[in-house]
């Protein structure tokens, strides 16, 4: 008896950040897209709360306390006063550390996951405040499709996609800490003053109108100047993918991992060759747009 909940990554079409806020947080205007690389969480019934994971990168996926699936069963049980007792196994495909909210897509997934298992019944209300409280980018793991999330992320508002955009996602060697990231930017604008965080209309429009060729024009992330302070290197694989034939090439949320925009399918299958070619990161994945959100894929029998 198990329940089995695919979740996928996001990249952030739009990340315009503010100042920091007296709690050490960023106000954002984030637009998020979901893309179709999944991590899938199983839950499944034990003594005690444990978690495992498989996948290329899960040597590196903390499997105490610490990691973000367990915090959120633990949140639902305490809420609905159920005692924890369940095996979290995730099957990980999303980069870790790569500014793809893998570690956030797991926590969605942890919760729709136990929420099925022990027959919490949480309204998608609750659900979403569990996710906020459990990090800035969960909720959005919850919804999937694109959203625009405001104050430092987490308030969403769902967004239209008027078609099929085509990504290719370049994965670094090694990993960037998001505060660390965010410190930078700090640095980086230390006596200057940020201007308020602003969703770009033309970037909502080119969402709707599902136009890779004007999303290409208006793709905009904040964070990346301090990504590439923090990792010079980058700057090589953007190059790569804008000289492989890609529309527009953006670090993902506080990288490491660089996203690229292709005009179609073929494109990016051809982008995603010359990245390899290039020798300038360890793998390269290509994935549609939008994704839904935190699925039920494997019900309880
Ligand atoms: O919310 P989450 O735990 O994912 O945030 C991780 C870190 O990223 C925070 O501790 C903070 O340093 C930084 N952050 C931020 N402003 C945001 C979101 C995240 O400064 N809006």
């Amino acid at each position: 008896m198990s329940v089995t909940v695919r979740v996928p990554a996001k990249v952030n079409v739009q990340l315009a950040v503010g100042g920091a806020r007296p709690d050490g947080f960023h106000d954002l205007a984030n637009v998020f897209l979901a893309v179709g690389l999944y991590d899938e969480v199983t839950a499944t019934p034990a003594d005690r709360l444990r978690v495992t994971c498989s996948g290329p990168d899960a040597h590196q996926v903390p499997l105490d306390r610490s990691n973000l699936a367990a915090r959120a069963a633990l949140a639902l049980a305490e809420r609905h006063g159920v005692t924890p007792g369940v095996h979290l196994h995730i099957a990980k495909d999303i980069p870790v550390a790569g500014g793809m909210a893998g570690g956030s897509a797991d926590a969605a997934g942890a919760l729709v996951a136990c929420d099925a298992l022990w027959g919490t019944g949480a309204s998608r209300a609750e659900l979403l405040d569990i996710c906020a409280e459990l990090g800035s980018d969960v909720p959005f793991g919850l919804v999937g499709g694109a959203a625009l999330g405001v104050g430092r992320g987490e308030q969403l508002t769902p967004l239209d996609v008027g078609g099929t955009f085509h990504w290719v996602f370049a994965l670094a060697d090694g990993g960037l800490s998001t505060p660390a990231v965010y410190r930078e930017f700090d640095r980086q604008w230390e006596g200057l003053d940020v201007p308020a965080p602003q969703a770009s209309p033309a970037l909502i429009e080119a969402l709707r109108a599902g136009d890779p060729r004007a999303l290409a024009g208006v793709l905009g992330n904040d964070l990346e100047p301090a990504a590439l302070a923090l990792f010079p290197a980058l700057e090589q694989t953007l190059a790569a993918g804008t000289d492989g034939g890609a529309l527009a090439a953006l670090v993902s949320g506080s990288g490491p991992t660089t996203a690229f925009l292709a005009e179609d399918a073929a494109s990016a299958e051809s982008v995603a060759e010359a990245l390899l070619k290039s020798d300038t990161c360890r793998a390269v994945r290509v994935a549609p747009a939008p994704a839904p959100g935190a699925t039920v894929i494997a019900p309880a029998v």
